[in-house]
């Protein structure tokens, strides 16, 4: 017996170099965040989200963008995927060569207000003419939907909410739309309403999932996710982000936890879990902090073990 109509490959999109640097306190040097991605993208992910063209001030550890785009050696098949709120951010990553950009907003006024300084509503207004230029580019898009699983200032977010903001964002024209449990409160069952609602006004094709582990409920909300046919994830190496300082504060579902999860399920990502694991042992380096994942700590144990 096993799991039911699973997909049988899955996206694995990683979120190590943005979402989980902006969110370390430590500074990394654009030498070394260089050559962070270059290692991420030798091993077979289809997707890192490499930086930010967004305001300096707002995510002083990104602003090197420029930089850090001009360092990378572009692999073919990796898209290298940068956050833009608005079209100064647009033009600057254009100019940086960008082929692939996101923009984000989220499921409650107040976390938008917060990330972007706009309403939900201007977020998208904004959007429209980021997306139509980007498009006109021949750019590909992605678009985020934070807090869609609660929100650090006002809580429970209703379903609602959600299904409003991805159908808007499906609306304008995003090729694929991740919805973000960016504090890491969502369990199971929420998933699969949260699924199940969307693909109402989504084809699941264009539906990611974007799970932090705060409470180490990301991994059963993949497989929930899984059972609803949903095939693409965001995942950071070693559970980069969140604050080492703050206890209780984690960072993005580890993608060496999700590969081992996927690849024992026999489901396919074209990713190498160990070549996953040299580029988070580089960066922890650098960081010089503990690493997060269950599997990339199992891995070195083993490792030890047998030498
Ligand atoms: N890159 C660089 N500078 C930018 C910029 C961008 N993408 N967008 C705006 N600016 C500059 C403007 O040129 C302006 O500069 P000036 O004061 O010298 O004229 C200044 O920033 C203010 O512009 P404004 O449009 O009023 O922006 P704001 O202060 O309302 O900030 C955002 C709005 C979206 C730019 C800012 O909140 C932001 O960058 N947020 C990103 C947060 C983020 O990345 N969160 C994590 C992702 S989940
Ligand atoms: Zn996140």
């Amino acid at each position: 017996m096993t799991l039911s109509a699973l997909p049988q490959r899955v996206k694995v999109c990683e979120m190590g170099p943005r979402d989980g640097l902006q969110n370390e306190r430590g500074v990394v040097s654009t030498a070394d965040k260089i050559r962070f991605i270059d290692l991420l993208s030798r091993s077979g992910l289809p997707l890192v989200e490499t930086t930010s063209f967004v305001h300096p001030g707002a995510i002083p550890q990104l602003a090197d963008a420029e930089d850090v785009m001009a360092g990378i050696a572009r692999r073919p098949g990796v898209t290298y995927l940068c956050l833009v709120p608005n079209l100064r951010g647009l033009e600057r990553a254009r100019s940086a060569g960008v082929r692939a950009i996101a923009v984000f907003t989220a499921a409650s006024e107040s976390f938008a207000k917060r990330n972007v300084n706009m309403t939900i509503g201007e977020s998208l207004a904004a959007f429209r003419d980021v997306v139509k230029a980007a498009r006109s580019d021949g750019m590909w898009i992605r678009g985020y939907v934070s807090t869609a699983f609660g929100c650090p200032y006002e809580g429970d977010v209703p379903v609602e909410n959600v299904v409003r903001v991805a159908s808007a964002l499906a609306d304008l024209g995003v090729d694929e739309i991740s919805i973000g449990d960016t504090i890491g409160v969502g369990t199971p069952n929420q998933v699969v309403e949260i699924a199940a609602a969307l693909q109402a006004v989504l084809p699941v094709e264009r539906l990611a999932f974007h799970f932090h582990d705060t409470r180490g409920t990301a991994l059963a909300n993949v497989v929930a996710a899984l059972q609803m046919h949903v095939a693409i994830f965001d995942s950071s190496c070693g559970g980069l982000g969140g604050c080492p300082f703050a206890p209780g504060a984690t960072g993005n579902l580890a993608t060496e936890d999700l590969l081992y999860l996927l690849h024992g399920m026999g489901i396919e990502t074209g990713v190498g879990l160990e070549a996953v694991r040299d580029a988070t042992r580089f960066i922890s380096g650098v960081l010089q902090r503990d690493v997060a994942s269950r599997a990339y700590n199992a891995l070195e144990t083993q490792l030890a073990a047998r030498t």
